[in-house]
């Protein structure tokens, strides 16, 4: 019996308690080993079925039975994110956490996961008031993590920050940060931003000139992904030429595995990768043989931080934050905006009608309702309230950043794509003390590609969107789409 077969999935049930007697038969759930499909990695897998509807046995082999799964008899994730409680890992939220955010929203908007001494936080006025509350908490333990680090604590613990090697900016004691924040942030400011339109404005056009002729290709890995790390690149010395490997590095940097929420094989190789990258592009400045002087190297070279001198590899680890931040969410947002407008073809065309001044808010609104980047971490520094709840020294808050951008609270039909909706503010780039470093390039990457790739490709079809399941980065990974 073959296990992958498309409409069974295994049940791993003791062999004793299967009650079933002839292949092929319809038996009441409960008769099959009397509890729920498996809790596997701390999460329902396959997807639970529905209490005492009849399901197919289709083999029994070993431990495994083998059930034909229909719609009538498993849930549907809304059901599920009713009947269990929410945890950033489990496969069935990493798969689709928007039903769960509703439920957060609606009954548990302060919600405790033991497991991870940890509050979510769902609700858009209680996201922002941890991100407006940033002197109450500290980011030692990261901004991000995946399982295996959010299982580990020490209850009531101070922060232990990194310093040798300085690590990625997020990462760092506010005063350092700040410094280096201030460093990273050379060429990031709205002057020089709006500096490098025409130059967006080229490559944006080049890769088309390319694309068009091919009739399909992958909006997010050929086209948008290599515009945006084409921008990062530039600014951090590597060749623009070396996009293409930036970019792969920085996906494979955020994903997870689909299962168990923790790091991919080849993931620290991959890390590795990325650092020396960004070490050649260092050395070669020190060395006086990047094409232009870098604002950023230069910048962070002069800094002193914790009494020292950064070294080539602090240098590196902090512009793998630009390269990583620069090219692997725009792309997501950008595809999934693309999906929005052709699945909305009035809207496609309100916009396309005046693309100078639309393709702006259009942005914006993807920047509301496509974001891929789920959630961010804090851990509490000193005693704080938010949502009328006392967090202590030591636990750690889940601002859902998408959960807070599709709240009924702050946006009326939340669940709507709407190109020009009056978004007086979101979440999309966080708040506060973190607030994105890249917010200037990615609103004036988002635009241009919008107004270059409308004007050039007014009618699409999307032949493939890819959205791995992921507790982090839950966004169109890649896209082929196709060109009459
Ligand atoms: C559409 C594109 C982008 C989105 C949606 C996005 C989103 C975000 C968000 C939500 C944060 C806040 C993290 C937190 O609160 O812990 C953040 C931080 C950050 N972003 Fe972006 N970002 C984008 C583009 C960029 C670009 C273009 C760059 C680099 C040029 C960048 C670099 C960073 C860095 C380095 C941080 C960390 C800042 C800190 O910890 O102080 N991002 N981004």
């Amino acid at each position: 019996m073959p296990a992958a077969h498309c409409c069974c999935l295994t049940a791993i049930v003791p062999r004793q308690a299967v009650r079933v007697k002839r292949m092929g038969q319809t038996v009441p759930y409960f008769d099959i080993g009397g509890r729920p499909a498996i809790p596997m990695y701390g999460t329902l897998y396959p997807p639970p079925l529905r209490p005492q509807v009849p399901v197919s046995v289709i083999a029994v082999t070993g431990f495994s039975i083998y059930l034909r799964l229909t719609a009538q008899n498993t849930m549907t994730t809304a059901e599920i994110a009713r009947t269990s409680k929410y945890d950033p890992f489990s496969i069935a939220v990493m798969r689709d956490p928007l039903p769960y955010y509703k439920e957060l929203r609606d009954h548990f908007p302060v919600h405790h996961m033991p497991q991870y001494n940890a509050w979510a936080f769902s609700r858009f006025e209680d996201v922002l008031s941890i991100f407006e509350n940033d002197a109450h908490f500290h980011s030692a333990e990261g901004t991000l993590s995946n399982k295996e680090g959010l299982s580990k604590f020490e209850k009531g613990a101070g922060p232990k920050w990194q310093k040798d090697p300085t690590p990625l900016l997020g990462f760092n004691e506010t005063e350092t940060y700040g410094k280096l924040r201030q460093a990273m942030m050379a060429e990031l400011k709205p002057k020089s931003v709006t500096a490098l339109a025409d130059d967006i404005r080229k490559r944006t056009n080049a890769l088309l000139d390319k694309l068009i002729p091919q009739k399909r290709f992958n909006v997010t890995l050929d086209f948008a992904g290599i515009v945006a790390a084409g921008s990062v690149c530039g600014m951090a010395g590597v060749p623009v030429e070396d996009a293409a490997e930036v970019l792969a590095a920085a996906n494979l940097a955020t994903k997870q595995d689909p299962v168990t929420g923790g790091f991919p094989p080849d993931w620290i190789k991959n890390r590795d990768t990325l650092l020396e990258i960004c070490r050649k592009a260092v050395r070669r400045q020190i060395a006086g043989q990047s094409d232009r002087p870098l604002p950023v190297i230069e910048k962070l070279r002069e800094l002193e931080v914790e009494g020292r001198k950064l070294t080539v590899n602090d240098i590196a680890i902090l512009i793998s934050s630009i390269l990583l931040g620069g090219s692997e969410t725009l792309p997501k947002v950008f595809a999934h905006g693309l999906l929005e407008l052709n699945r909305n073809p009035s809207q496609k065309a309100e916009v396309m009608s005046d693309l100078e001044n639309n393709a702006r808010p259009a942005f914006e609104e993807m920047l509301r309702y496509c974001g891929p980047a789920q959630w961010f971490m804090r851990t509490v520094l000193t005693p704080v309230t938010i949502a009328g709840h006392k967090l202590e020294v030591g636990e750690r808050v889940v601002a859902l950043i998408q959960s807070g951008n599709r709240d009924e609270r702050e946006y009326p039909n939340p669940d709507q794509f709407q190109w020009n909706r009056p978004n007086t503010r979101h979440l999309g780039f966080g708040n506060g003390l973190h607030f994105c470093i890249g917010s200037h390039l990615a609103r004036l990457e988002g635009k241009i590609l919008l107004q270059e790739f409308l004007r050039r490709v007014p009618e699409y079809t999307i032949e493939e969107a890819v959205r791995t399941p992921s507790s982090f980065q839950w966004g169109y990974s890649s896209m082929a789409l196709s060109i009459a």
